[in-house]
This record gives structure tokens, C-alpha cells and sequence, in this order.
């Protein structure tokens, strides 16, 4: 329960923190099933990720979205390790992270 709450809390802030400047502000949290997996997909109406560059930002301190002083100063993001640790306690549960 801890970890998957971690792991909502980063993926979830990072689509506040991309969504901060858009006039559409959408999140949408869906689940499918393939066989015996599950995947959830997180989408939300932000600025984007370029997927061909999406893999470096899984690397500590990759980061490339704008925060203001005052998010950071709240700890609403700005470090640049939320994936980083995403991605170690996804591995600790068997699951994969990415960008799509
Ligand atoms: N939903 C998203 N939309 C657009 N860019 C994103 C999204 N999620 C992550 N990113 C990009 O990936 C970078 C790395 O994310 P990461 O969570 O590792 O760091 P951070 O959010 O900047 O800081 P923190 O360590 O506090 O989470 C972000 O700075 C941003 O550029
Ligand atoms: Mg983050």
C-alpha cells in the first residue's frame, strides 16, 4: 500500500506540475488487462513528453519542466528524482514504468 501510494503521489503531482500553464486541465486514470497482466495508464492534458527522450527522464536529477520557486518551496516537485524512485519501487512490486 505504501509504495503504490508513492508511486501515485509522483506520477499524480508530476500531471499537476504539467498541467500547471494549460487551459485544459484533464487527468484520466484508466486500467486494462492483456492475459495475465495489468497495466494503469496515466494521461493528462499537460505540455507533453517527447517520447524518443522519455527514458532520460527516468535518470536522477533528469528534469525538464519549469517550477516556480514557491511549488518547489511547497515540495510539489523540482528535485528531479520522482521517477527515479518510481521506477525502483515499481521494480520492487514486478512492474514496469514508462512514457507511451
Ligand atoms: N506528466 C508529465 N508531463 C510532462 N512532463 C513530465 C510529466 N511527468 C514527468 N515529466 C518530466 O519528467 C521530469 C522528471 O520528473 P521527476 O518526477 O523525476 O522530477 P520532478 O517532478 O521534476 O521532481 P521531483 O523529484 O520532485 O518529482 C520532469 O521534470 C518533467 O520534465
Ligand atoms: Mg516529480
Amino acid at each position: 500500500m505504501a509504495e503504490w501510494t508513492a508511486i501515485f503521489q509522483n506520477v499524480l503531482l508530476n500531471a499537476a506540475n504539467a498541467l500547471i500553464d494549460a487551459r485544459k486541465k484533464v487527468v484520466k486514470i484508466s486500467s486494462h488487462r492483456h492475459g495475465n497482466s495489468r497495466q494503469v495508464l496515466i494521461q493528462d492534458t499537460g505540455v507533453g513528453v517527447d517520447l524518443d527522450d522519455s527514458e532520460a527522464l527516468f535518470k536522477p536529477f533528469v528534469r525538464r519542466l519549469k517550477i516556480s520557486k514557491e511549488r518547489k518551496a511547497l515540495g510539489l516537485g523540482g528535485t528531479g528524482l520522482g521517477l527515479t524512485i518510481v521506477r525502483m519501487i515499481a521494480g520492487h512490486l514486478d512492474c514496469k514504468v514508462r512514457f507511451r
